[in-house]
C-alpha cells in the first residue's frame, strides 16, 4: 500500500511507545460531584501524554472518539491557534523532530501521527473514530488513517454545512468559490464495528408521507405488468402485482368512502393501523405509490442539514462545533453506558453533548473523557459543564466529573 512521506516521519513512527507514562492527579477544587460520576473526566495537558496516561485504564474501552484537531489553515490569530505553532507544539516538535525545515504540513503530520496511534489503542474493537477536518489536511489525514487504522477500516466521509459567506459578492474576478461544507472522516477499529442508531429526525415531507413514482429503472420483465392502464416497456414496478393491486384498491376505497372523514391520507393510514399501502394514478402520469410517514430517516453521508458551528454557543469560543452535530455522532455510534473521548476538546462541546443526551434519554449513562492542552480546560470546559450540571434538571444533578492534571512520570518506555 502506498504511504505518505513527509519531513520528520521517521522520528514519529514509533514515538507513541516512547512517551513516558505519567500519573493523572485529581484537582479536587475543580472537580464537580466526582463521587456521582467519577468516570467523567476533564484532563488538562498535551493529549499525547494524557492519552498515554489513560492507556492502562482505558485500553480497548472507548466506544466513540470524536476529534476536531487544528485544521492547519495557516491562521495564527485564531483562538485555537490553528497552525500547529502554539508554543507547546513548537517545543514538542523541536524536541522530537528537531529539524528546522518543516513546513506547516510536515508539522501537522508529525503532531497527528503518534496521537492517532494512541487513540486507536483506547478504542473498543466495535468502536468508531470521527475526525472533523477541511480541505487543508483531509488528503493527508486519509493517508495517515489508511496507514495507521487500515484502509479496510475506512467507513465514511461525511459532509457538514459551513455558513455561507456573502463577502465573495464584492469581487469582480472571483478566484475560487466559497467552500460550502467540511468533512468528518469516519474509521472503525475493526470489522466488529456497526452503527448503533444511524437515524436522524425526518423532515416535513418524510414526516407527513408523500407520493412518488411506482416505476424503477431495475429491469425485471416479470414485474412489468399492466397497472391502472399503464404498461411499462422498460424498467419495472416496485412491488409484485398482488401487492400493487391491493394498494390500488386501498386508495380507491379511501377516495370513495373515507376522504371526507380523513381529508389527509396520513390520518386514514393511522386510523387503519398504519399497515395499508396505497397506489394512485393522476391523469396521464405514471402510477405513484405513497411513501408512508416516518419520524426518523436513515442517515447517509450528506449531513448538510446541520451546520458545523453553532452561533448560539459562541459565547464560549469563536467557532465551537455545533451541539446538534456532536449529539448526532454520539447517538448514531454509542449505547447507553458507552465512553466517548474527545482529546482536542476546545470549549468542551462533546462533554455538553454527552450531558444533554443523558438528560434526554432516561436510560443513558454515557461518559466523557475530555483532554485539552490549553487553559480552556479550567476556564471554559470546567465552567461550561459545571454550569450545565448545576442548572440542569433532576437527571443532571446526578452527573459530575473529575478534573485531572498530569503528575509524576511512572515509567519510561
Ligand atoms: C478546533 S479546537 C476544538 C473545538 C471543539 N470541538 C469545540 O467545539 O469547542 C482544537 C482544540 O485542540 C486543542 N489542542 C491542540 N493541540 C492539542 C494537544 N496536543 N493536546 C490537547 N489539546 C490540543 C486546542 O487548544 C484547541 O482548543
Amino acid at each position: 500500500m502506498p504511504v505518505l512521506n513527509w519531513i520528520g516521519r521517521e522520528k514519529v513512527l514509533d514515538f507513541d511507545a516512547k512517551v513516558p507514562l505519567k500519573s493523572l492527579v485529581e484537582k479536587k477544587d475543580l472537580s464537580v460531584n466526582p463521587h456521582m460520576m467519577p468516570e467523567n473526566i476533564i484532563a488538562k495537558g498535551d493529549n499525547l501524554e494524557v492519552l498515554k496516561a489513560l492507556t492502562p485504564f482505558y485500553r480497548g474501552k472507548v466506544k466513540c472518539i470524536y476529534i476536531d484537531p487544528p485544521y492547519n489553515t495557516g491562521n495564527e490569530n485564531w483562538a485555537y491557534n490553528d497552525n500547529v505553532n502554539s508554543p507547546e507544539m513548537k517545543a514538542w516538535l523541536g524536541k522530537v523532530v528537531g529539524k528546522e525545515d518543516l513546513c506547516r504540513h510536515d508539522k501537522w503530520l508529525c503532531m497527528m501521527y503518534p496521537r492517532l496511534k494512541l487513540m486507536k489503542e483506547l478504542l473498543r474493537n466495535d468502536g468508531f473514530i470521527f475526525i472533523s477536518i477541511d480541505n487543508n489536511e483531509i488528503h493527508h489525514l486519509r493517508s495517515l488513517m489508511d496507514e495507521i487504522w487500515g484502509r479496510s477500516n475506512f467507513v465514511n466521509c461525511l459532509i457538514v454545512k459551513r455558513a455561507s459567506k456573502n463577502i465573495n459578492n464584492q469581487f469582480k474576478n472571483l478566484k475560487s468559490l466559497n467552500q460550502g461544507f467540511e468533512f468528518i472522516l469516519v474509521y472503525k477499529k475493526s470489522k466488529e464495528a456497526y452503527w448503533v442508531h444511524p437515524y436522524a429526525k425526518s423532515d416535513g415531507k418524510r414526516k407527513r408521507g408523500y407520493w412518488t413514482s411506482f416505476w424503477s429503472t431495475a429491469d425485471r420483465p416479470t414485474m412489468r405488468y399492466e397497472l391502472l392502464g399503464f404498461q411499462p416497456q422498460t424498467g419495472q414496478w416496485k412491488w409484485s402485482r398482488e401487492k400493487a393491486l391491493a394498494a390500488v384498491k386501498n386508495y380507491q376505497e379511501y377516495e370513495e368512502k373515507y376522504k371526507e372523514k380523513y381529508p389527509e391520507l396520513k390520518d386514514f393510514w393511522e386510523a387503519t393501523g398504519k399497515v395499508k399501502k396505497f397506489i394512485r394514478r393522476k391523469g396521464q402520469n405514471i402510477p405513484q405509490y405513497w411513501v408512508e410517514p416516518s419520524e426518523k430517516r436513515l442517515l447517509d453521508t450528506d449531513w448538510t442539514d446541520l451546520y458545523v458551528n453553532d452561533n448560539k454557543i459562541k459565547k464560549y469560543f469563536d467557532t465551537p462545533k455545533s451541539l446538534k452535530l456532536i449529539k448526532r455522532i454520539i447517538k448514531a455510534s454509542t449505547q447507553n453506558d458507552d465512553i466517548i473521548l474527545d482529546c482536542f476538546a476546545g470549549s468542551g462541546t462533546t462533554g455538553q453533548a454527552v450531558l444533554e443526551i443523558n438528560e434526554e434519554i432516561k436510560e443513558s449513562r454515557r461518559k466523557f473523557l475530555l483532554i485539552e492542552i490549553n487553559n480552556y480546560a479550567e476556564n471554559i470546559i470546567q465552567e461550561r459543564l459545571k454550569t450545565k450540571i448545576e442548572t440542569g434538571g433532576e437527571k443532571l444533578a446526578k452527573e459530575g466529573f473529575k478534573f485531572m492534571e498530569l503528575g509524576e512520570v511512572i515509567s519510561k518506555e
